[in-house]
């Protein structure tokens, strides 16, 4: 399915409001995510950090485990908003690639400008996936 020019705008507009959930005392580096369910409905998430800093988790995975937790497993795409525009970690990559190979990733700024939009699998090639177990 295609994505339309609104539904992208949607998606970065919530990844960058929820923004100011972000819990981030250590890094200061706020970051918001929204993924767009194939069912239509949108999840939002935040990177909450930890005083133990490896335990801190990444607002991609928040946003995708809290629809993972609701019963959605297949994604059209995720808006991820930083102050720069910055790109998605190596880990949050993999969990995309886990559910929607084909979801589109969008990477825009806190002006909500869009700065790189690529499928996952441009992203991640060659991911270790399902079929990698067989
Ligand atoms: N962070 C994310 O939320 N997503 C990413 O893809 C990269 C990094 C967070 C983790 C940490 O709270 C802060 O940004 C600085 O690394």
């Amino acid at each position: 399915m295609k994505l339309e020019q609104e539904q992208k705008v949607d998606l970065v507009r919530i990844a960058n409001q929820v923004r100011k959930w972000s819990y981030a005392p250590y890094s200061k580096y706020q970051v918001g995510a929204a993924v767009l369910t194939e069912s239509g409905r949108i999840y939002d998430g935040v990177n909450i950090e930890n005083a133990a800093y490896p335990v801190t988790i990444c607002a991609e995975r928040v946003a995708i485990f809290k629809a993972v937790s609701n019963g959605e497993k297949e994604f059209q795409a995720i808006a991820v908003v930083t102050k720069n525009g910055g790109m998605p970690c190596g880990s949050c990559r993999q969990v995309m690639a886990e559910f929607s190979p084909e979801m589109l990733v969008i990477i825009a700024d806190e002006n909500e400008t869009i700065k790189t939009e690529k499928k996952i699998t441009d992203l991640l090639p060659g991911a270790f996936r399902a079929d990698s177990l067989t």
